[in-house]
């Protein structure tokens, strides 16, 4: 495939033909944001986060959906896209709900993240606000259409990757809002709690309800297991705060599969709330001890022989 060579922020990038701007400058490890664009959902260009400056271009393109070509030359961070961005955030802020102080997304929201990035401490555009009931119908997912921004990434995930399309985008302008068919309830929908689309979720838009309350992103370390409950080796994280498993999540797509329903309870019963490590009473008390210790035979054995007499 032939190559194309540009010049991004005074540095000659040379990346193969049909490579966007995007990637063209992630590959040469210049930052730029975006809320609507993933691996599966390239193209959308919907939230125009990503815009550049490109020598000779009529106005900021959307660095996602513009293919790199030969002698370009592109600023990723010049005032005019500064400026843009710092719009495009204050018209998201105008109409979301800022508790971040009490979000379960806190520290983990990229409208936050990209909010603090450009100094942007609040919307100048004053306008009608939502205000959706909370969807609280679904056993494993929240869904505050109020924070939602409609990036489409939840859409995409759910008919692209899942095959399922279980929500679209409905109504029209200011009423616009991601839902099941004919309004439904998530709960009254066809979903299977995979939960992905919670996943790609960039604000806090669809959150894990048995995660809410549990702690925030930057408390929870995370292990990744392998589900056993059939034969597709599906991996999922488990999230782990002051040594003990919290919530199973899915992983974000391209690094597993689905986690299905059944593998989902199997795993919580498994795994949440349990001990990560043997325990033993010792003096009247449960303590960790090392897997080595706890199956010692002798002393297993020990105990069995006294239980038969
Ligand atoms: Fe490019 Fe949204 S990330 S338009």
């Amino acid at each position: 495939m032939a190559n194309v060579t540009l010049t991004i922020n005074d540095k000659a990038v040379t990346v193969p033909a049909g490579t966007t701007v995007l990637e063209a400058a992630r590959q040469a490890g210049f930052f730029i944001p975006t809320l609507c664009h993933s691996e599966e959902n390239p193209g959308f260009g919907a939230c125009r986060m990503c815009v550049v400056e490109i020598q000779g271009a009529r106005n900021l393109p959307a660095s996602c959906v513009t293919e790199a070509a030969n002698g370009m030359v592109v600023d990723t961070e010049s005032p005019a896209v500064i400026e843009a961005r710092r719009t495009i955030i204050e018209l998201l802020l105008a109409n979301h709900p800022t508790d971040c102080l009490t979000c379960d997304k806190n520290g983990d929201c990229r409208l936050q993240e990209y909010a603090y990035r450009y100094d942007v401490k609040k919307s100048s555009f004053e306008g009608q606000k939502k205000s959706y009931p909370i969807d609280d119908s679904n056993p494993y997912i929240l869904r505050d259409s109020n924070k939602c921004i409609l990036c489409g990434k939840c859409v995409s995930i759910c008919q692209e990757v899942e095959g399922r399309a279980v929500i679209d985008f409905a109504h029209r302008g200011f009423n616009t809002i991601v839902t099941p068919a004919i309004d439904q309830s998530l709960g009254e929908s066809d979903c299977v709690y995979c939960a992905r689309c919670v996943a790609v979720c960039p604000v806090a838009a669809l959150t894990y309800k048995p995660m809410a309350g549990k702690g925030r992103a930057w408390e929870f370390t995370k292990k990744s297991v392998t589900c056993k409950f059939c034969d597709s080796g599906c991996k999922f994280n488990l999230n782990i705060k002051d040594g003990k498993v919290v919530g199973v999540a899915a992983q974000p797509p391209g690094k597993s599969r689905p986690l299905c329903l059944k593998g989902r309870l199997g795993i919580e019963l498994l795994y949440v709330d349990q001990p990560l490590a043997p325990m033993l009473k010792k003096d009247g008390e449960f303590v960790e001890v090392t897997w080595a210790e706890a199956l010692n035979l002798d002393d297993v054995l020990e105990k069995l022989k006294a239980v038969e007499k």
